[in-house]
């Protein structure tokens, strides 16, 4: 069989939730291509349905319509298949407070099947090794939520799927699984994180999958993402003497030019080599030239902003998106997610 490229694959899938209020849309109509190796963030708004995707391809809810697969295995009706290649954390694991990571882990080793051998390995690779002798109930959140993933480490599944791993983490917290996650990216596991905190993800993930209503939006490299982002621009600083002559030399060239703080501000310019020659033919020198582009959370917003509960979504993409490269863009009608009520699905921490 061949090597599926994909570690995670959905077409048009879909789940409804039914409530007090009738039906609510979680996940309306999802695309998702996941790349095999490296760490993929799962980016969305609250409510968004990345927690009602990640149960989707965990087998923990049923999707209405659509398709999933895991490494080239449909998913849930062959999950059986695929499941020992897969780890996750949903929500706060549960350990038993009285005992040691160590023995905590040792149990849930001989209840998989996993060989004790395993418990070592996963306990230095989340770097618990100079605690793993201590109670579960003296731990950090950090420390906690490290063990949660050493947890799902000890079958060393080729896929880690991590729904919003750092919440409730203080930075040194996110710090150590932002650690974690990117050295598993870096030994070809496949991580698949959610989240809602873009500059981590930004800091972690190769790719990402944005998502909002239950929808695609983009998706792609990080760095493609935030390169084919317009509203880069090159902030230039003169002295204050040279200011006007500064900027009727960028004019002159062609440039849209405006003052801030004292600066001159390049819009849609990233070249600060060509600029600062073409200052320096002129005799201005400058005193700081630096190139400021958008980061992952000024994208995102740009394509989230309007996705407020009662409101209306617009394709905002299409401003922010300049395609072609190896970034997809996303489109299609507005997703209608509402907030939840009660629900008719029972939705359990699992290790898969
Ligand atoms: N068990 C449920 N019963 C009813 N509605 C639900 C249920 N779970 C999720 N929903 C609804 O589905 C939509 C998507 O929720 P989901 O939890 O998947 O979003 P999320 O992206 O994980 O959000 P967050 O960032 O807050 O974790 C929301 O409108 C939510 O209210
Ligand atoms: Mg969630």
């Amino acid at each position: 069989m061949a090597v599926p490229d994909l570690a995670i694959e959905t077409h048009g899938l879909r789940k409804t939730y039914r409530t007090v209020r009738g039906r609510t849309v979680g996940v309306e109509s999802l695309d998702l291509a996941v790349p095999v190796g490296g760490v993929h963030g799962f980016l969305g708004p609250n409510g968004s349905g990345k927690t009602t995707t990640i149960r989707m391809l965990l087998g923990l809810v049923r999707p209405d319509s659509g398709t999933a697969s895991v490494f080239g295995v449909e998913v849930p009706r062959h999950l059986p298949d695929v499941v020992a290649r897969v780890g996750a954390i949903v929500e706060s694991p549960k350990f038993f407070p009285a005992f040691s990571a160590r023995r905590n882990l040792v149990l849930l080793a001989d209840g998989i099947g996993a060989p004790r051998t395993r418990v070592d390995e996963v306990i230095e690779q989340v770097g618990l090794a100079g605690r793993s002798r201590d109670r579960y109930r003296t731990y950090s959140l950090g420390m906690k939520q490290r063990l949660a993933i050493a947890a799902t480490l000890l079958k060393d599944p080729d896929l880690l799927i991590f729904d919003e791993p750092t919440n409730g983490l203080d930075p040194a917290g996110i710090h150590e699984i932002r650690e974690t996650m990117r050295s598993l990216g870096d030994q070809g596991k496949t991580v698949l994180v959610s989240s809602h905190i873009l500059a981590e993800v930004e800091q972690v993930a190769d790719t990402v999958s944005i998502v909002t209503r239950g929808r695609l939006v983009a998706s792609g490299r990080v760095a493609d993402l935030l390169g084919e982002a317009t509203g880069a621009s090159v902030l230039v600083r003169v002295a204050p003497d040279d200011v006007g002559t500064a900027e009727r030399v960028l004019v002159t060239a062609g440039h849209v030019v405006r003052s801030e703080d004292g600066a001159l501000v390049v819009d849609g310019a990233t070249d600060a080599a060509a600029l600062n020659r073409l200052l320096g033919e002129q005799g201005v020198w400058a005193s700081e030239i630096v190139v400021r582009r958008p980061d992952l959370e000024q994208v995102f917003l740009g394509l989230t902003q309007h996705d407020v509960p009662g409101g209306t979504s617009h394709r905002s993409e299409r401003r922010l998106w300049g395609g072609g490269g190896r970034t997809a863009r996303h489109g299609g009608p507005d997703g209608t997610a509402a907030d939840a009520g009660t629900s008719d699905e029972s939705t359990d921490e699992v290790r898969a």
